[in-house]
């Protein structure tokens, strides 16, 4: 007789990717599929739920009332720092309270204000005018690249891990030669982000990081207030503060939240890009015959594997979200990575398709904290696929790309490596 096996229950599989476990981490789409199908409103926790269909989660983004973004908390925080001291505790309490007043952690009036003073960079005008700058550090980057492959193998995560950054810094004004500084300081900070419970030595290397990474960009706004030439987005920031439109709180706190949000972000969608496309050469093949669709395979790769894969927002008021009642101060994650295999909303979700079109991802989020960088990353991701369909169309994985390994990190979603030969 066939042995009938019933199919694990959703707590469990939300446990074991909670805990980081890799099976789960390469290839979460199937979980997900149940939680859209069984409890697209699933409460894991009496605090905290997911939020996994595209309507619901197009839902939370966008109503800015009911649902307010807030300081991003470990899910259960009794179990997250239930292996710390009383000191290590005090740590991560501390390090939230000093997020507080960042632009993705407030909400309402404050929210509009802070992010108008940023957000005069962020347009179509001054993104257009980073292009050229950007193909050039790109191509220097993948000369580097092609230059270090030993044997003719060479990690494409490398070249990923510099180029977002070395954006970012220059759109910020902070000398390229501190950006090696400021990866360990992001890396450090985010290794506190991810899994169910913290450990004692990573909570005290995101504490003595963020310190420095604090100082650091004290030090960099202080010599910037005295220079005579600053980069525009500083030069806006700066004028905000000095009109009293942002704190000097606020004002650090972009400076950190860009440093942060434009780097792992724009990292993992080249590496974790790359990998998918290699993972359907058909569709690696198109892009290379038609460097013209690289704006439509970054959406694409956006909302097939995306980079961020939960948001966290808190109901403000005693509310129902899709038939289930969500009482005020519950925690919603947002599951972008599920909303975006919906297949009430694409055809064929879990293919991947270059050229599709239209593509109404979630991989930005959307209403009022929709990202401020997406028209920075989109640029980046176009010249990145563009550069290397055209001068490494044969670049391939040394592993098949369906086992290359993921972050430990059920949040913020990309490969550990990608090893490939360029061709
Ligand atoms: C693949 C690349 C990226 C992805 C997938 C991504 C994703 C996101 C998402 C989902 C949010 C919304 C958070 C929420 O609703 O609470 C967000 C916010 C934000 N992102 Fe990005 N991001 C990327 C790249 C960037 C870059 C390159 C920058 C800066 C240069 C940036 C700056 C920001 C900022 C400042 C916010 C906060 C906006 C606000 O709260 O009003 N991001 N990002």
């Amino acid at each position: 007789m066939p042995v009938v096996t019933s199919p694990p229950p959703l707590d469990e599989l939300l446990r074991k990717l909670f805990a980081l476990e890799p099976e789960l981490l390469r290839d979460p789409y199937p979980f997900y599929r149940r939680l859209r199908e069984e409890a697209p409103v699933y409460f894991f926790d009496p605090g905290v739920a997911i939020v996994s269909t595209h309507e619901l989660a197009s839902t939370v983004f966008r109503d800015g009332e009911r649902f307010h973004a807030f300081p991003t908390r470990a899910k259960n925080f009794e179990q997250a720092t239930a292996d710390l001291s009383d000191e290590e505790g005090e740590m991560v309490r501390r390090l939230y309270a000093l997020e507080a007043p960042r632009l993705s952690n407030i909400h309402g009036e404050r929210h509009r204000r802070v992010r108008s003073a940023a957000q005069r960079y962020f347009t179509p005008k001054q993104v257009g005018d980073l292009v050229a700058a950007v193909e050039q550090l790109v191509d220097l980057e993948l000369t580097d690249l092609a230059e270090r492959a030993s044997g003719g193998v060479v990690d494409l995560a490398s070249f990923a891990d510099r180029v977002p950054l070395l954006v970012v810094m220059e759109i910020i004004g902070a000398p390229y030669e501190d950006a090696d500084m400021v990866r360990k300081w992001g890396d450090a900070r985010s290794r506190i982000n991810r899994g169910a419970r913290f450990a004692p030595e990573d909570v005290r290397a995101a504490d003595k990081a963020m310190t420095e990474f604090r100082e650091y960009v004290g030090d960099l706004i202080e010599r910037q207030r005295g220079a005579s030439y600053v980069s525009t987005l500083a030069a806006a920031l700066l004028d905000a503060a000095a009109d009293d439109q942002l704190a000097h709180d606020e004002l650090v706190e972009i400076y950190l939240l860009l440093l942060f949000a434009g780097h792992d972000t724009t990292r993992n969608l080249i590496t974790g890009g790359m990998r998918s496309l290699l993972a359907h050469r058909d569709q690696w093949e198109l892009l290379c015959a038609d460097p013209t669709l690289s704006a439509s395979a970054v959406e694409e790769l956006l909302r097939y594997d995306s980079v961020a894969q939960f948001f966290p927002r808190l109901a403000a008021f005693d509310l129902e979200l899709g038939g289930v009642a969500v009482p005020r101060g519950a925690q919603l994650l947002v599951a972008i990575g599920a909303a975006n295999r919906d297949p009430l909303v694409f055809d064929g979700p879990d293919e991947l398709q270059v050229a599709r079109k239209p593509n109404p991802h979630l991989a930005f989020g959307g209403g009022p904290h929709f990202c401020l960088g997406a028209p920075v990353s989109r640029m980046e991701g176009r010249i990145v696929l563009r550069a290397i369909a055209e001068r490494f169309p044969r670049i391939d994985s040394i592993i098949d790309p369906a086992h290359v390994p993921f972050r430990p990190n059920e949040t913020g979603r990309g490969p550990l490596a990608l090893e490939v030969t360029l061709g």
